[in-house]
């Protein structure tokens, strides 16, 4: 049995569903509050569903009985309740839930994380960094996977990449490269780790096959959509002002997102393809399907 954590998120979600294609019994964890759509899609697809929260303890033993192994993708950065914080969700309830995991013999951990040289500290980094020590600690074996930029979350309305509307919002210059990686194939890296021995105890670099400047995506988009795009950049002082300024952990830790995307985060990923070979979707081919909508 696979428990995902962070069953009805966008990563999470892809994740149950490619597990019950290649045949799993998997668990998704939920909550009260989860929206009802969305646990509708997860029990069709043939997901057993737990309630837990990871700021429960108690819930998270319950939830960790007869599994063997775990994907993790729960954040408070975008989906929150009352209650939940980087430091209750993020930290503590991913160290809560580890030690459930340990206890209850898990085999596996696979843990969704970030680029490992973040160059711009903050809450979320912290909080990032020390699942990963404590992963790396011991206690159950692990998978770290440290997700670039997701193609479809980056480049989409929702964050100012208005295709639809033929209008791009760039942060910075957008001369820097970025390896922007599509949550699919995070999806599919996390379902191969289960059954890599290789993977295992391992802290993998999760990027897209090329590393392109938000301005060359743009040129990409243009072509593929064939129309010009305009483009507003965000001034990388502008950025900077207001990650120095934050002074509450989520506004600190999206400045240091949007901080970093300005300063670009270029990843190389023969390695991670060595242990697990697989054909990475390119930008060209997410905007060829946005195109198509
Ligand atoms: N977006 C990117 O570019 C990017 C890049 C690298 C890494 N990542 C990482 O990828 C992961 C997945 O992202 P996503 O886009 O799939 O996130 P998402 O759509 O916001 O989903 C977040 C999930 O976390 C769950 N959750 C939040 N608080 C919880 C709690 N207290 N207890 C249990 N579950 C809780 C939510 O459940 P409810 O529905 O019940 O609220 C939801 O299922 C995150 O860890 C993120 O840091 C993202």
């Amino acid at each position: 049995m696979v428990l995902v954590v962070g069953a009805t998120g966008l990563l999470g979600s892809e994740i149950c569903r490619s597990l019950r294609k290649a045949g799993k019994q998997v668990r998704a964890m939920v909550r009260k509050t989860s929206s009802p759509e969305k646990l509708e899609g997860l029990r069709s697809a043939g997901v057993d569903t737990v309630a837990a929260d990871l700021k429960d303890p108690s819930s998270l033993a319950r939830a960790c009985e007869t599994v063997s192994e775990i994907i993790t993708t729960a954040s408070s950065t975008f989906s929150r309740q009352e209650g939940d914080s980087i430091a209750s969700v993020d930290h503590a309830g991913y160290v809560a839930l580890i030690d459930a995991a340990s206890k209850a013999g898990v085999r596996h951990f696979v843990y969704t994380s970030i680029p490992l040289d973040m160059r711009f500290d903050s809450p979320l980094v912290q909080a990032k960094r020390a699942v990963e020590d404590r992963l790396t600690r011991g206690g159950v074996p692990y998978t770290v996977l440290a997700g670039n930029f997701f193609m479809e979350v980056w480049l989409s309305p929702a964050l100012g990449f208005d295709y639809q509307n033929s209008r791009a919002r760039v942060y910075g210059s957008g001369e820097r490269p970025i390896a922007w990686v599509s949550y699919r194939d995070v999806a599919a890296f996390a379902v191969a780790s289960l059954d890599c021995s290789a993977a295992q105890n391992r802290v993998l670099s999760i990027g897209g096959p090329e590393n392109l400047a938000p301005l060359e995506v743009v040129r990409i988009f243009s072509e593929t959509c064939g129309r010009p795009f305009g483009t507003t950049h965000v001034p990388e002082a502008a950025l900077r002002a207001d990650y120095d300024s934050a002074a509450e952990p989520l506004g600190k830790s999206f400045a240091s997102l949007m901080l970093q995307y300005a300063s670009g985060c270029s990843m190389d990923p023969s390695e991670t393809l060595s242990v697990m070979p697989r054909t990475l979707k390119t930008v060209r081919e997410y905007a060829v399907e946005v195109a198509r909508q």
